[in-house]
């Protein structure tokens, strides 16, 4: 396929840094209420009270918060801890895990707020957001689909030019799923991004119709996206297809054997368009709790299509809010009533022992195994848990349970402008021009899993509180379900170790000291330690990361705020190090000297996309010097290595950078990214 575009000069987004203060005496919005609302939300907070305010705007922006709990009796409370650790792999630790972990999982609905509006219009918050993670990670997955996708269908061309449309008035289930089309303009947005970020993607492949499989998706998927696509999923949650009605009452695991069969033989039959990779690259079942994954196995699923299967999945998230987003008429669940479910490690482990037998299996099958849609609650999260300090905390802890327990990915899903529990939400669209993106919890959970895994591909992970008493110290006291340890062991050898206090105590009465005996050889007498931290766990925004933030809601470009702060502690003895952790704070201990900043713990060099970015597309190798100097007014440069702004922009020395996109022989040109 060769397609080539006209010269263009296309913009991407401009978000103009500016006071979100100043914006709203300007322009007067249903956003000033909302923001009114904040700042009496943080008022109270600092007062230590919580507002009850009557916030009606989108739930993804929502101010109001809750009441921490209240700090646990002391004496269910130790905080001198002593833990017991080898330089080599403890018994049970997991399987070697990939640097790309933690993922999301984009609903294909939302792709065109979050992710840009076509292939030469993106968002660069988004750019900047996984070039963070790039930078610890060097590759971030990502899966594009949901329960939309099962009846999307890839068409020419929409009336109005979009790349995505919603027929809204077709929404058929509880989740209140709308019929989408989209061109394949939004495959080429995301090898654009792609050409920027190492994103390798994962597509849904439209199930609903099983006499007429629309495989359009994988066609066009694999010849855009080439490499970058790593997985198409056949059937999103198909344990719930009979009470959302797509599927007889009757459908069951042996139902979606068959139909997941004839996928394959369409695919067979459509090898002349679709070619043989795609066949190779499927993954399932994807099933909630409705049926458990073993009712899958038992099918022969794993034997029968071995061959085509790239990962086996599951969906899960811990509890839903569907009574109170959809009105289903099931007891709602009061988010102050359960935020201290998302406070306990108990409350994180036990849902996941339904996949012990699963992550078994798939190791003894050679095959990974991913949690492919995840969140703190289904039906949008939980307002005031999913969108506070807590999920911050919870993310982390869910996502190193994960990998403790031989997952080997957790994609946390992000949702559109109606839900709490997104990594990162865009403004609304007709507030792009004053307002900047909100970065939730989630997107904090991701930055320090990340960090905890590390680069090398060899991190193995342990719950240091769920393995065997014989790791703590001979009169130990066990792990209380408010505090969390895990191991991770990189290339043979204890690297870090991730704690988490999720207890809210401003008097410090609870901050915990842990006491690490280790018998690390060659250990240089001291470690580094980032903590993640908020005054509370119902803090909403300015959460920090080694003291780096984005800010609270509408504040951010992407781009860390403030000067990372990287403690080192000066250990005890050679073999005795005291580590505080604050309540509420996860604590990444690295037991490297250089805290996380040996080249070999990173993932790629740091790149940073400022706010004001255009992208120039050219169908020749080289770029016309007058249009670099005409297109935005200014002379275009590319600033990289800062990971502030105001360093940035206050960069004496700029670099020009062209990044020559090669698309398999598809697009000849260059894109060239020109910061102001
Ligand atoms: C991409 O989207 C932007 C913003 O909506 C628009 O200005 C531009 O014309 C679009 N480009 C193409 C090629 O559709
Ligand atoms: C993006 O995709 C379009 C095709 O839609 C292509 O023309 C262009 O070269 C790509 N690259 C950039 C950086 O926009
Ligand atoms: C599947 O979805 C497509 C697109 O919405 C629709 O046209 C088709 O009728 C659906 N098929 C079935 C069997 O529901
Ligand atoms: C905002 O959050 C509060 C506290 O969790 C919740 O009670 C309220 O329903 C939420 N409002 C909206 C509009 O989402
Ligand atoms: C993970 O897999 C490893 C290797 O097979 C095993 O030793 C360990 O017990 C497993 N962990 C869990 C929690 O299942
Ligand atoms: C943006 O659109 C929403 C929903 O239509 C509306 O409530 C809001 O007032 C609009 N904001 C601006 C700044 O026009
Ligand atoms: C880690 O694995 C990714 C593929 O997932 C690969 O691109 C990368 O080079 C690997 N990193 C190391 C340090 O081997
Ligand atoms: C290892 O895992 C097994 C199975 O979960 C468990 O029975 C055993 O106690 C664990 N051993 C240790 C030392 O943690
Ligand atoms: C808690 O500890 C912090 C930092 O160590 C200190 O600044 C603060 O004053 C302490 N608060 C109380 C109530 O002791
Ligand atoms: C976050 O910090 C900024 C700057 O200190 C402040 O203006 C804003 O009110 C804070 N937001 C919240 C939600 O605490």
């Amino acid at each position: 396929m060769t397609t080539k575009r006209a010269t263009t000069l296309l913009l991407l987004p401009l978000l103009f840094v500016q006071s979100i203060h100043a914006s709203v005496s300007i322009y007067h919005t249903p956003q000033q209420s909302q923001l009114s609302v904040a700042a009496a939300a943080s008022a109270a907070a600092a007062s230590g009270t919580a507002t009850a305010g009557p916030y009606v705007g989108l739930a993804a922006y929502n101010t109001t918060i809750l009441n921490a709990p209240p700090p646990p009796a002391a004496s269910t409370f130790p905080t001198q801890i002593t833990l017991q650790l080898t330089d080599a792999p403890m018994l049970n630790v997991s399987i070697p895990q990939k640097s790309s972990f933690f993922g999301f999982s984009i609903e294909m609905s939302v792709v065109n707020q979050v992710l840009g509006k076509n292939a030469s219009f993106l968002q660069v918050p988004f750019l900047n957001l996984m070039a963070n993670l790039q930078q610890r990670t060097g590759r971030i997955d990502i899966r594009v689909g949901g329960n939309t996708q099962e009846t999307a269908t890839l068409v020419d061309s929409t009336p109005d030019g979009k790349i995505l449309e919603k027929d809204l008035a077709g929404a058929t289930n509880p989740t209140q799923t709308p019929p989408l089309v989209f061109t394949a303009e939004l495959l080429y947005m995301l090898r654009n991004i792609s050409e920027h970020i190492n994103i390798r993607w994962h597509l849904g492949v439209p199930f609903n119709d099983t006499s007429n499989f629309r495989l359009a998706i994988a066609e066009q998927g694999q010849a855009i996206l080439g490499d970058y696509l790593i997985g198409l999923q056949v059937g999103n949650e198909p344990d719930l297809y009979a009470q959302h009605g797509h599927r007889p009452s009757t459908y069951g695991p042996q139902d979606y054997f068959n139909d997941f069969g004839a996928m394959i033989q369409a695919m067979k039959a459509d090898e002349a368009k679709l070619t043989t990779r795609p066949e190779t690259l499927l993954i399932g079942p994807s099933v909630q709790v409705i049926w458990t994954p073993d009712e899958v196995w038992d099918t022969g699923f794993i034997d029968a299509y071995t061959e085509n299967l790239a990962f086996l999945s599951v969906e899960r998230y811990p509890s839903d809010n569907c009574a109170a987003a959809f009105n289903t008429g099931a007891p709602i669940h009061n988010p102050q009533d359960i935020i201290g479910e998302y406070l306990s490690h108990g409350a994180v482990v036990g849902p996941l022992t339904l996949y012990s037998d699963s992550t078994a299996l798939a190791i003894q099958k050679g095959k990974p195994f991913l949690m492919f849609e995840t969140n703190s609650a289904s039906c949008g999260g939980f307002p005031g848990i999913s969108d506070a300090f807590t999920g911050a905390l919870w993310g982390v802890d869910w996502a190193m349970q994960l990998a403790a327990t031989n997952f080997t990915g957790a994609l946390f899903h992000v949702g559109g402008q109606s839900v709490s529990y997104n990594p990162f939400t865009p403004p609304p669209t007709n507030e792009s021009t004053f307002h900047q993106w909100t970065v939730g919890p989630t997107y904090y959970s991701a930055l320090v899993v990340s960090e905890a895994i590390g680069a090398s591909n060899t991190s193995q992970v342990l719950d240091l509180q769920h393995s065997a008493a014989a790791v703590f110290a001979p009169n130990f006291t066990p792990l209380p379900d408010q505090l969390v340890a895990y191991g991770i062991w990189e290339n043979g050898h204890l690297a870090r170790v991730l704690y988490i206090n999720y207890v809210t105590d401003t008097t410090n009465q609870s901050d915990v000291t842990v006491t690490m005996n280790l018998d690390q050889p060659n250990f240089q007498g001291n470690v580094q330690v980032k903590y993640l931290r908020a005054p509370t766990v119902a803090q909403k925004g300015n959460y920090t990361w080694a003291g780096q933030t984005f800010g609270g809601n509408f504040q951010s470009d992407g781009r860390p705020i403030g000067n990372e702060d990287i403690q080192t502690v000066a250990c005890a003895s050679a073999t005795q190090c005291l580590i505080k952790v604050p309540a509420p704070a996860a604590a990444l201990v690295f037991l490297s000297p250089t805290g996380g900043q040996d080249a070999d713990q990173k993932g790629a060099p740091q790149t940073t996309f400022a706010t004001t970015a255009v992208t120039i597309v050219r169908n020749t190798a080289s770029i016309d010097p007058s249009v670099l100097a005409t297109s935005n007014g200014r002379s275009g440069a590319l600033q990289i290595g800062s990971t502030s702004p105001e360093a940035t922009k206050n960069a004496a020395a700029t670099l020009r950078v062209g990044l020559t996109m090669v698309m398999g022989g598809m697009l000849g040109g260059a894109a060239w990214l020109m910061m102001a």
